[in-house]
């Protein structure tokens, strides 16, 4: 986890406002007040139905046109103008996510009331052995920094010689495990992460204009949440393995217009033996 506090630091001193994502942070620590913008999203809190939040000083949203026009967002509208309404108001065109709304914040009272001792205790331990065992794991490379700093229990990888979407696919079919995979939100930091640079990347680029995603970077993230146990992180690293070591007892096609891979003849998750 990068520290904040000198990001913002630098930042302020040089009068540059900042926007912290904690769209990964906000299920495990609180979020940083210092920062001059924060947004999160509740389905990374265990809530349903697709609500998250964007906060910053009011000042912020009352200039300028809204990011989306429709209804709620405007006082009046004739052919000539539009006059929107104060913020909140005005960012929040269109019908609203209502069950999203209340989702969200039964989310977050459930985690305020947990508490971030229990909850920082819970990710420590798994987070020591997801990221140890993963980076012990013959032909893994971790991504990021090592446990000298800390970490939240998530975890990006890459496997040697397999490609990052066929390892999602086989720790789904074959293990009944999900795992995220590509460049997760942050595809200039996971780039620069995997070494994709100069001639790399230029060919990268040119095979997202093709949409090619089979030839785009990636790695594989391994997230553990609240629910997560430490035997659930034995049986990702065990399924790891098998995935680093032997080869896959089907075989698997890829999907040429989305890039995943797909055992053929798979009746559900887990059901390749
Ligand atoms: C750091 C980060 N930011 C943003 C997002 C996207 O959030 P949403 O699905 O609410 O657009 C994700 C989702 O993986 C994320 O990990």
């Amino acid at each position: 986890m990068p520290a904040l506090e000198p990001i913002l630091g630098a930042a302020h001193e040089r009068r540059v406002p900042v926007l912290v994502d904690g769209a990964q942070l906000a299920p495990h620590r609180p979020l940083p007040v210092e920062a001059d913008f924060v947004a999160f999203s509740g389905h990374k809190m265990y809530a349903p139905f697709g609500a998250g939040a964007l906060i910053g000083p009011r000042a912020a949203f009352a200039a300028g046109d809204p990011f989306l026009a429709g209804g709620g967002a405007v006082e009046l509208v004739d052919l000539e103008e539009v006059v929107w309404a104060r913020p909140p108001e005005r960012e929040e065109a269109g019908s609203p996510n209502v069950l999203g709304a209340v989702a969200f914040g039964v989310a977050a009272d459930e985690l305020a009331a947990t508490g971030w001792d229990a909850i920082h205790a819970h990710d420590a331990t798994l987070a020591r052995r997801l990221h140890d065992g993963l980076a012990a794991t013959p032909g893994v490379r971790v991504l990021g920094p090592g446990s000298e700093v800390e970490r939240l229990p998530v975890v990006a990888f890459t496997v040697a010689d397999v490609p990052y979407a066929l390892v999602a696919a086989r720790l789904s079919a074959e293990f009944a495990i999900g795992v995220r995979h590509g460049c997760f939100c942050a595809h200039p930091y996971v780039t620069r992460l995997l070494g994709v640079g100069g001639a790399a990347l230029e060919r990268a680029r040119a095979a997202a204009r093709r949409h090619d995603r089979g030839a785009l970077p990636g790695a594989v993230r391994a997230s553990a949440g609240l629910s997560t146990e430490l035997a659930d992180v034995e049986r990702l690293l065990a399924a790891v393995r098998t995935v680093a070591t032997t080869a896959p007892p089907v075989r698997y096609d890829r999907d040429a217009a989305t890039g995943d891979y797909w055992p053929v003849g798979l009746a559900r998750p887990g059901a390749v033996p």
